[in-house]
């Protein structure tokens, strides 16, 4: 078992409140990903969780140790998590097998026992073949993966990665990704993964807990966060989508170009309707909004188009072999019935 419970957590630098009263349970063996723009204070709660930082106020508990609170406080060192830093330091002066080794040592584990550990994660990280090389033989990968196993050795309870995979190139992030899901689930491991990358949540997690301004914004599956944005903040961050001011009546959303749909749900006034381009359909013949085709580009598995409806420019995604089916300035019409309701 190795949940950790965090309990109206706030942590004050100066009297800048990076993090506003955070609650929320990471629970054993779950694969959870903070999520959020640069400087919304990810680090800042994964440091508290690790112990290198003390909440301002609030707890925290992993299982039922209390390891921070106002008159209780575990170093990082005594709470058996790894952790691979945002810039993952790797020690250039050690071969991979004594990088990986280190956190033993200090432990003071015998050599034998030691050897076998090592052994055991170098292969678990696919680094057998290169427990001689020097850091600076290696990929960023490979470097990549001595930091995780570094953090794995220990046997810990919980595994913190902040942006890990944020210095690797696109190709290699991907491939990453799931060996790090793959371990995690080898291991069964309590996963915190901070990331400011919506794919890399979306494959990754069980949980994806959304921020903003060191406020949760959504806590919910990556299904969910996608299909079911809480607001408008999240809409926008996870994904891609078109947002489109109208006033809503009974039985009719008003766009402010003039153009009406039917609506039959609750909500009255001004709004924001949020579609995602993906899930509109460009018509020739009848739909909910007419516009003209402004710009097409062509992305080999996709046809990215832009509409101008009314003077707003509408994002839609196509197939990528529709492209050049319909001509640049052509009246086309869109049609939609996956979409969002904000009230304003
Ligand atoms: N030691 C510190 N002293 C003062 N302010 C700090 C300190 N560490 C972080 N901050 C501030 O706290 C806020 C949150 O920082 P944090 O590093 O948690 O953000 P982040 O979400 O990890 O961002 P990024 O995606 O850029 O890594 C930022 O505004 C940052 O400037
Ligand atoms: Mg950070």
């Amino acid at each position: 078992m190795s949940s950790i419970t965090l309990t109206n957590i706030t942590k004050y630098y100066g009297n800048v409140e990076v993090i506003k009263k955070f609650s929320g349970v990471f629970e054993d063996k779950q694969f959870v990903t903070l999520l959020g723009p640069s400087g919304c204070g990810k680090t800042t709660l994964l440091r508290m969780i690790a112990g290198f930082e003390k909440p301002t106020t609030g707890e925290i508990k992993i299982d039922d140790v209390t390891v921070s609170s106002a008159n209780n406080f575990v170093p990082p060192n005594h709470r058996n998590i790894g952790m691979v830093f945002q810039s993952y330091a790797v020690w250039p002066h050690m071969n991979v097998f004594e990088n990986v080794e280190y956190p033993l040592k200090i432990q003071k584990i015998p050599r034998s026992e030691r050897n076998k550990k090592v052994l055991e994660i170098l292969k678990a990280v696919d680094l057998s073949q290169y427990a001689e090389r020097m850091p600076n033989e290696l990929s960023g990968g490979q470097q990549q993966r001595v930091a995780l196993g570094r953090a794995l050795v220990s046997n810990p309870r919980v595994l913190l990665l902040d942006e890990p995979l944020s210095n690797l190139d696109a190709k290699l992030r991907e491939t990453m990704r799931f060996e790090i899901k793959e371990m995690q689930k080898k291991f069964g491991i309590t996963v915190v993964y901070v990331t400011h990358d919506q794919t890399e949540a979306m494959a990754m997690s069980d949980k994806v807990i959304v921020f903003n301004n060191g406020i949760v914004q959504q806590i919910d599956s990556p299904v969910n966060i996608y299909s079911n944005p809480a607001n408008q903040f999240v809409a926008d961050f996870v994904g891609r989508i078109n947002f489109l001011d109208a006033d809503i009546f009974e039985g009719e959303i008003k766009f402010s170009g003039g153009q009406v749909m039917k609506y039959s749900g609750d909500k009255r006034g001004k709004a924001v309707i949020a579609v995602r381009p993906e899930n509109i359909k460009i018509r020739t013949d009848e739909g909910i909004l007419c516009g003209k085709l402004s710009q097409a580009y062509y992305l080999g598995d996709v046809n990215d188009c832009r509409i101008d409806v009314d003077g707003t420019e509408v994002r839609v995604i196509r197939e990528g072999r529709t492209y050049g089916e319909i001509e640049i300035g052509a009246n086309v019409w869109l049609d939609f019935d996956t979409y969002h309701v904000f009230e304003k």
